[in-house]
Parts: C-alpha cells; sequence; structure tokens
C-alpha cells in the first residue's frame, strides 16, 4: 500500500481543550477511534461535555443521525497516559503553545507508538521543522492546524516541515478529506499562512481601539457589514483567546523581525490584566458566566 494510501484508523489526540476535544469529535465522526490523552481529568471530563453538546447540535440540525451520535461517542476513550500498548498510526497533539511541552509529548510519543506513526502539531505559530527536531524520524512530523470551531470550520492548513516527506503530507491531506475539510498545503514559515495574514488585521483593530479610531461595537460592525466577515476583529480575537493572539503576534514579531508585527500595547494590558476573551468571561466584551 503507498503510504498516501495509508489506513487510518486509530489516532491519539493529546490535550483535551478546545481544539484537542474537537480534533477527538471529528476523527470518531468519521468512525476512527480515538484516545483523547489529558494530565488533567476533570479537564477531561469538560472535553466529554463539550463534544456531546456538539454532538447534540449536529443532531438536532439533522447533518448526523442519533445513531452515528452514540457511535461518534462510543469512539472516543478519554485516558490520563499516551498507551504504549495501542499501535496508533497518528498522534496529534493539541497542548498548550510551548515548544517545549509539545517537542516533550513528541519525544513521549516516537518512544511508545509505532516508528512509522505520523506525529501531527495542531500549533498555531510554533514552528514545525523545530517541533520535528525532538523526534527520531522528522520527516514523519507536520502541522495540522484545524479552526475553533473545529466541527464547523472546512479549512485544515496542513503545515509541511523543513524534512516532512511527501507521503507524510500526502496521508494528513487523504485523512482531512475524509473527515470532511479542505486541506490546503503550505510551507513552515511563522504564523504559516493563516495566522500571518489574519493576526495583523486583529492587531490594526486593537491599534484601532487604542487610538480612538471608533468604539470597538464600530469597528466590529465595520468588518461584519462592510467586509461580511461573521466576526468582527475584536469579537474574534475574544473567541480565540487575548494571550494566544498575543503569542502568535510575538513568534511573528521575533521570527520575522519586522516591526510591522509588533504587538499592540493595549493588547499586552490587557493580557496582564487578564483579560483573555470568552474563557475568563471577560475580553473587549463580556460575557457574564459564559466560557465557550
Ligand atoms: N459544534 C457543532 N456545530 C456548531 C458548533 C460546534 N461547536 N458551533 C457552531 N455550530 C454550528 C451551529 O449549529 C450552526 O449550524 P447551522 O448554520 O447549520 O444551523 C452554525 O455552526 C452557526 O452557529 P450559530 O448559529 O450558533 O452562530 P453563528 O452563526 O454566529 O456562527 C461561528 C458561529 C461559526 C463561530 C461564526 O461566528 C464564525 O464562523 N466565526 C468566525 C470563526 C473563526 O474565524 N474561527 C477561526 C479562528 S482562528 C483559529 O482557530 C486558528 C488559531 O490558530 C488562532
Amino acid at each position: 500500500m503507498a503510504d498516501t494510501e495509508r489506513d487510518i484508523n486509530r489516532a491519539t489526540v493529546v490535550g483535551a481543550g478546545t481544539m484537542g476535544s474537537g480534533i477527538a469529535q471529528v476523527l470518531a465522526t468519521a468512525g476512527i477511534e480515538v484516545d483523547l490523552v489529558d494530565v488533567d481529568t476533570s479537564q477531561l471530563l469538560r472535553a466529554q461535555a463539550a463534544i456531546e453538546r456538539s454532538l447534540d447540535r449536529l443532531v438536532q440540525k439533522g447533518s448526523l443521525t442519533a445513531r452515528a451520535r452514540d457511535q461518534s461517542l462510543a469512539l472516543i476513550r478519554p485516558k490520563t497516559k499516551i498507551d504504549a500498548a495501542i499501535g496508533h498510526e497518528l498522534l496529534i497533539e493539541a497542548v498548550t503553545e510551548d515548544l517545549t511541552a509539545k517537542q516533550a509529548v513528541f519525544a513521549q510519543a516516537a518512544h511508545v507508538l509505532p516508528e512509522t506513526a505520523l506525529l501531527a502539531s495542531n500549533t498555531s505559530s510554533i514552528s514545525i521543522t523545530a517541533l520535528a527536531s525532538a523526534v527520531s524520524g522528522p520527516e514523519r512530523v507536520l502541522g495540522m492546524h484545524f479552526f475553533n470551531p473545529v466541527p464547523v470550520m472546512k479549512l485544515v492548513e496542513v503545515v509541511r516541515g523543513q524534512l516532512t516527506s511527501e507521503a507524510t503530507t500526502q496521508a494528513i491531506v487523504a485523512l482531512a478529506q475524509r473527515l470532511g475539510k479542505t486541506p490546503v498545503v503550505v510551507n513552515d514559515y511563522p504564523g504559516f499562512v493563516s495566522n500571518r495574514l489574519l493576526l495583523p488585521m486583529l492587531n490594526e483593530a486593537f491599534f484601532t481601539l487604542m487610538e480612538g479610531v471608533a468604539e470597538k461595537e464600530a469597528i466590529d460592525q465595520v468588518m461584519k457589514l462592510g467586509m461580511n466577515h461573521p466576526m468582527g476583529p475584536l469579537e474574534l480575537a475574544d473567541f480565540i483567546g487575548l494571550d494566544v493572539c498575543l503569542h502568535i503576534l510575538e513568534v511573528l514579531h521575533r521570527d520575522l523581525g519586522d516591526d510591522k508585527y509588533r504587538p499592540c500595547p493595549l493588547l499586552r494590558r490587557m493580557v496582564a490584566a487578564g483579560r483573555l476573551g470568552r474563557k475568563t468571561g471577560v475580553g473587549f466584551y463580556e460575557y457574564g458566566g459564559r466560557r465557550g
């Protein structure tokens, strides 16, 4: 069998946050057995509840049968460790945006999973080439960048590191298609394509607000009504997380060495104040008790 036709029937997803749980859900809906791994058991419980809510939504609008919902749920096993006994063909990591943490997951996976297992990262900004350097067989490492909310967003940005093989890229392209997504292949440069284009736009919205050009609602309305964006930039930044936005801008600024990526001081101040957006209940907007 050619590598591009490699069957992926069992996968491990590490990190049960919003992205990890969404990724586990779309894999399971495509009939793939998933170990969803997180050291924090309460996070695993929250992930399971979020997956159930999301699948229920899909059943309610008729795009999934109740039977397929139950089958998908049965395919997801919450775990606190990567299981050495299971010969999974793929691991996707969606842990915190920290090179050392991500490299540790890959090093552990390379130790316990088969040598042929593909190792994918859902990183939004960390170099795939640097991540691969922690692993024997860097040709099997690549970026599989999903977008929030994972069950809804069509794109998977497939990021080729310096040493990623063509067979690995094609296997992940085929997998993304099987998940009902549209894969777009890009090369490993800071921010890839998605965040290199998105974050400067969000950053400019932060400067626009800081300089008093307009109120936050007006800035969002201009982009929603004038450019047909589903969310305005400030609303979207709250949705992504202001800490995540700051981290990506810092990577762009440092690794591309250009001041046009300089993070807005207002963004830094909000992150320092712990106003991170929806996940803390307050960012540019207030969300009451809402954290989703
Ligand atoms: N699971 C299943 N279905 C979901 C869902 C979920 N978690 N969230 C939303 N949906 C479905 C709804 O059921 C609804 O379906 P329908 O149109 O068939 O009835 C549809 O999605 C729209 O949802 P809502 O009606 O509740 O709300 P909106 O119309 O306001 O849409 C949104 C919500 C899809 C989030 C939309 O506002 C949007 O597309 N926003 C932009 C999101 C975006 O840009 N994401 C990318 C962020 S960047 C990123 O992730 C990369 C990182 O590296 C920074």
